[in-house]
């Protein structure tokens, strides 16, 4: 899809065309800045650790594939902010995201994609002056991609060298499927998976007002931790995270076209404001049935700092929505 929208037989000289190219190039960073994180998830934490290229220091596997999913979720934010100040509107849409059983095979999937999105990038024709800022983002995005091609190879070749080349991703314990708080978790981290997107795109939506935008931006890094931490907490429970409505084949490879929702509510400051509080309160109250079934200890401990951020943002995003009401002319 990606291959057909760049490799046109002409350069990109409309507004139209570009924002064409651009919301295809959103889709995949939508869908690389997930599928990276649910790969890293699925992975022990410390146990397969390589030489960085690039940094030139031993690295653990899955936190740098975790940080390479951050970057690819800011490539999300640079094309989702220049679409949106083009006049166009930022796709939420995603390629498909892929869980393969074996870590290994992953990866080379990761690297695969990245050699992919590298040539196509930088594959990509403009009329020549026309949006010279564009061209510009484009090269410099694709210099990420090159750069974690880099690291993917390096992390292959470690764990081929120690015998790691048919591990396993983490599995879900069968029991679980009859464990309320294992299935509350997941539950609360699809919620925080659809709001701190949600507060992505309404950070997209607000880049001009950049008081707004950077606050929404605070709330989406903190869901981020929390779903980041809830992944953890889910392997201590015998469990790994889920990837959104996934079809698994016979081999065990799950698929989904739809790893996160494409349409969110609201399209003014204050009808978005008004659908996130109730969206936090949700949020908090699955918080709040979840913490007592569990024992006292590290994991309850983390629930309630999850916890008391959701009630932060209540706080905060209850005085964003009055102090709005209170401006007139405020739009
Ligand atoms: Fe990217
Ligand atoms: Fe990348």
């Amino acid at each position: 899809m990606l291959g057909g929208a760049m490799e046109q037989n002409k350069p990109i000289q409309s507004k139209e065309e570009a924002i064409h190219l651009l919301n295809i190039a959103l889709e995949h960073e939508w869908a690389v800045s997930f599928e990276y994180t649910i790969h890293a998830y699925s992975m022990p934490k410390g146990k397969f650790l390589y030489q960085d290229p690039i940094m030139q220091k031993t690295t653990d596997v899955r936190a740098q594939t975790i940080q390479i999913g951050i970057d690819e979720m800011y490539h999300s934010l640079q094309l989702g902010i220049i679409i949106k100040q083009m006049g166009g509107e930022p796709s939420f849409k995603t390629d498909k995201v892929i869980r393969y059983p074996k870590i290994m095979d992953n990866l080379k999937r990761d690297q695969e994609t990245e050699d992919m999105v590298t040539n196509l990038y930088q594959s990509a024709e403009f009329e020549e002056g026309v949006f010279p800022k564009i061209q510009n983002m484009i090269l410099n995005i694709s210099y990420d991609e090159v750069r974690h091609s880099d690291q993917f190879v390096a992390m292959m070749e470690a764990m081929k060298a120690t015998g790691a080349k048919d591990d396993l991703c983490f599995q879900a314990n069968p029991e679980n499927a009859h464990k309320e708080e294992v299935q509350l978790l997941h539950e609360i981290m699809r919620l925080e998976n659809e709001l701190l997107h949600r507060y992505l795109y309404y950070t997209i939506l607000f880049s001009e007002h950049q008081d707004l935008s950077q606050r929404l931006f605070k709330n989406s890094i903190d869901l981020m931790r929390s779903w980041d931490k809830n992944s953890g907490i889910l392997i201590k429970l015998g469990d790994v995270v889920k990837i959104e409505n996934a079809e698994k084949d016979a081999d065990g490879v799950e698929t989904s076209m739809n790893p996160m929702p494409s349409v969110y509510p609201g399209d003014d400051r204050m009808s978005t404001l008004e659908t996130l509080i109730p969206a936090e309160e949700k949020l908090i109250s699955a918080y709040e049935a979840l913490i007592p079934m569990i024992p006292d200890g590290e994991i309850k401990e983390q629930l309630g700092i999850h916890l008391g951020l959701n009630r932060e943002h209540v706080f905060t995003q209850h005085w964003l929505l009055n102090n709005a009401q209170k401006i007139t002319g405020l739009k």
